[in-house]
């Protein structure tokens, strides 16, 4: 199963090991990762904001027009910002580290 990495505003690095499928959303709450993600995956929020290292941001699929417009909203954006809750994970991502936002987290982990 791929694993992903979190990097936390502390610094701290959390790997999570998921089924192929699951949204970085989901993968941060298996890993205990406080992400708020408000609206729980339908890309109406941008609070479950993620920046993508910089070395796999290319190797994800392109965001859609809807999700570009709600990263418009987010706190803190930068080049590699993706919304957390439409990136899947297949085993080909094995590895995908992101750093979490401060404004994302719900609680400092
Ligand atoms: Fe709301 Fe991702 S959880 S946009």
């Amino acid at each position: 199963m791929p694993t992903v990495v979190f990097v936390l505003p502390s610094g701290r690095r959390v790997a999570v090991e998921v089924e192929p499928g699951t949204t970085m959303l989901e993968a941060a709450r298996q890993a205990g990762v406080d992400i708020e993600g408000a609206c729980g995956g339908s890309m109406a929020c941008a609070t479950c904001h993620l920046w993508v290292a910089e070395d796999w941001f290319d190797r994800l699929p392109e965001a859609t027009p809807e999700e570009e417009d709600m990263l418009d909203l987010a706190a803190d954006w930068a080049p590699t910002s993706r919304l957390g809750c439409q990136i899947r994970i297949e085993p080909a991502l094995d590895g995908l580290t992101v750093r979490v936002p401060r404004s994302s987290l719900l609680s400092d982990g």
